[in-house]
């Protein structure tokens, strides 16, 4: 007996949601957004008896169990709780925004939906897909375990089939945003710790044999040659896929067998090669016998030469900027493609062509706009400081949310570049993690970049480069704030760099915080006055920087943070932002903007 229990304990570590579903926007949904019923539940009463086992591992049918969503009109029977008489929360949304009694509330909430749904084919089958849940997702539908999720910025779903009941049917969803030394991110981070149903959730109505996932891009550094994959799900007889891009005069009839995914190459003529300057998408379908799949694809190379990068065999200056996924005006998690206008389109404004979305892949919404306003795009993973390098299941985790986040936007033109990580402390087991990760992606896709926000140190007044995974990346970012943590800003532009690879460089980082309408001389800090300064310099020394390829100065915009504290200043704002939370520009938006212009002529 109690060599199983350990088995079990030991699992949950690694997601157990099923294979994704790719494409959602297209597909056959129907929302379940919209306000749900929840529970603050700090002490996981909903979940644990009293000898702290979870009940739905040791005792299912348990009433006191909240995914039984239990109700009784026996007036003498005990129940605690009661969904229909609790408050409400809107999803998508973080719920530390919605209510003030939630805004620094970590720990476990229950949220519960009643929907009836009626499936419109007798044969199809039903999926339930979370955008994102942050952190641990528990899913249940109608006092069934669906599974677990783990990480809080990548979609997951599950087959509902033969769960799913024509009416009143209850989802309840127990989400547990507690931070711990071994999750990714780990328990020390610069952002906002949003917990909640954070991004859109839907019902996929399929055919019982339909299109899982494909990959259609343009072959690793060939500008001719269209290859990827159909993933079927369920092939029980050889079937006909016919994928067809009308407007390069392709179809091409593609036979999947039994083992539900093939591999195709197709030579294309007349490409019109995406960029931020033609963001070109072409119609794309996938027919099959029962389906009809659309998609909106660009096609572009990526690559690097020596210190160049390159696009469409172009060098490029990524002309970018940091930016997290929060709408700083709702003070709230950023979710749908309003807030991602309102975020790109400042980007737009600043002169950029590319952003770092950062530190944690962001919501489809905002990476589907990117791909059709042109902007090169930066997706990372949270691998962030100081994680638990030499965990197996940290490892596994950090794996999977790569996996997703590939798995969802690998038909996306605008990204040019996966990041394994952002300031992880050197270290053997560091080297060993990161690279785990760089095969992972190399594995799933290697028709882009690689790359990870390192760090520099400084010896004899010389800042250097010269971290062990600069070796394995195609580019070498990093992370510096001359001006801000340390380093003079009026010695800037003298300042000397030794970066030992020649590879692209993009700066990754640099900044420094202001108060907007803050106002004073350049040596007084948190004024605008320094932060547009700071940017003066900064840029005069980039400019000399060895092989300098692009940067993203962090931020876009102020963003909250629990470990900005100084009253009247700070009050849980990172104030490094070019953008008030209150949608204002400071001096430095314009300072950047001038420099782009400037670029701009260069590379033209
Ligand atoms: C770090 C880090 C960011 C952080 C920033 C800052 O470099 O990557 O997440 O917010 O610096 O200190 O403002």
């Amino acid at each position: 007996m109690r060599r199983t229990i350990v088995l079990i304990l030991l699992l949950p570590i690694v997601s157990f949601s099923q294979d994704l579903v790719t494409n959602t926007t297209n597909r056959n949904t129907t929302s379940l957004n919209g306000t749900w019923h929840y529970i603050i539940d700090p002490y996981e009463t909903g979940y644990y008896n009293y000898r702290y086992q979870p009940y739905d591992q040791f005792d299912k049918n348990n009433h006191s169990a909240f995914y039984n969503n239990y109700h009784t009109d026996d007036k003498l029977e005990l129940v605690e709780y009661d969904f229909d008489k609790s408050p409400t929360l809107l999803v998508p949304g973080d719920w530390n925004s919605q209510n003030e009694k939630l805004l620094y509330y970590e720990g476990t909430i229950w949220y519960k939906k009643s929907f009836n749904y009626q499936i419109s084919n007798p044969s199809n089958r039903l999926f339930l897909y979370f955008g994102a849940v942050n952190y641990k997702a528990e899913v249940y539908l109608n006092g069934h375990k669906l599974g677990t999720h783990i990480g809080g910025f990548t979609p997951f779903n599950f087959e509902i089939t033969t769960i799913i009941k024509p009416k009143d049917n209850y989802l309840v969803v127990k989400v547990d945003n507690k931070r711990a030394k071994e999750a990714v991110p780990t328990i020390n981070t610069d952002w906002w710790n949003y917990g909640g149903i954070t991004r859109d959730v839907k019902l996929i109505e399929e055919p019982s044999t339909f299109i899982q996932d494909y990959k259609i891009q343009l072959k690793k550094g060939h500008n001719a040659s269209i290859t990827g994959f159909i993933k079927l799900n369920n092939v029980l007889k050889e079937e006909n896929v016919i994928l067809s891009i009308p407007e390069l005069n392709i179809q091409k009839t593609i036979l999947v067998n039994n083992n539900n995914s093939v591999d195709f190459e197709i030579t294309a003529k007349n490409i019109q090669y995406w960029s931020p300057k033609s963001p070109k998408l072409y119609a794309v379908s996938i027919k099959t016998d029962y389906q009809i799949l659309e998609d909106q694809i660009g096609f572009r190379i990526i690559t690097t030469n020596g210190p160049q990068i390159l696009l469409n065999d172009k060098p490029i200056f990524l002309k970018g900027i940091s930016i997290h996924e929060e709408n700083p005006m709702r003070a709230a998690r950023a979710f749908n493609e309003t807030d991602a206008l309102v975020l790109l389109n400042w980007a737009k404004e600043l002169g950029c062509n590319y952003v770092r979305l950062a530190h944690y892949p962001h919501n489809e919404h905002i990476v589907k706009l990117a791909d059709k306003i042109g902007m090169m795009v930066w997706e990372e993973i949270p691998v962030y400081w100081t994680i638990d390098f030499k965990n197996e299941n940290t490892l596994n985790n950090a794996k999977n949310q790569l996996t997703e986040a590939i798995t969802r936007d690998k038909n996306r033109a605008c990204i040019i570049i996966w990041s394994m990580a952002n300031e992880t402390p050197l270290s053997d087991a560091r080297n060993e993690f990161l690279m785990a990760l760089v095969n992972r992606t190399k594995s799933l896709d290697n028709t882009r970049l690689i790359s990870a926000a390192l760090e520099t140190h400084h010896n004899d007044g010389v800042n250097i480069v010269n971290d062990k995974m600069g070796e394995y990346l195609d580019i070498v970012a990093f992370n510096q704030y001359t001006g801000w943590y340390g380093g003079s800003l009026e010695n800037a532009p003298n300042a000397k760099w030794s970066i030992k690879y020649n590879k692209p460089v993009v700066i990754s980082e640099f900044g420094g915080g202001a108060l907007q309408g803050l106002h004073g001389t350049i040596n007084e800090r948190w004024t605008e006055e320094y932060q547009e300064y700071l940017y003066q310099q900064n840029l005069k020394m980039i400019e000399k920087i060895p092989n300098i390829s692009g940067i993203s100065p962090w931020i876009l915009a102020d963003f909250r943070s629990p470990k900005r504290l100084l009253p009247n200043i700070q009050d849980g704002w990172n104030r490094k932002g070019l953008i008030s939370n209150n949608g204002i520009k400071k001096k430095a938006f314009y300072t950047l903007q001038a420099f782009f212009k400037k670029i701009e002529k260069e590379y033209d």
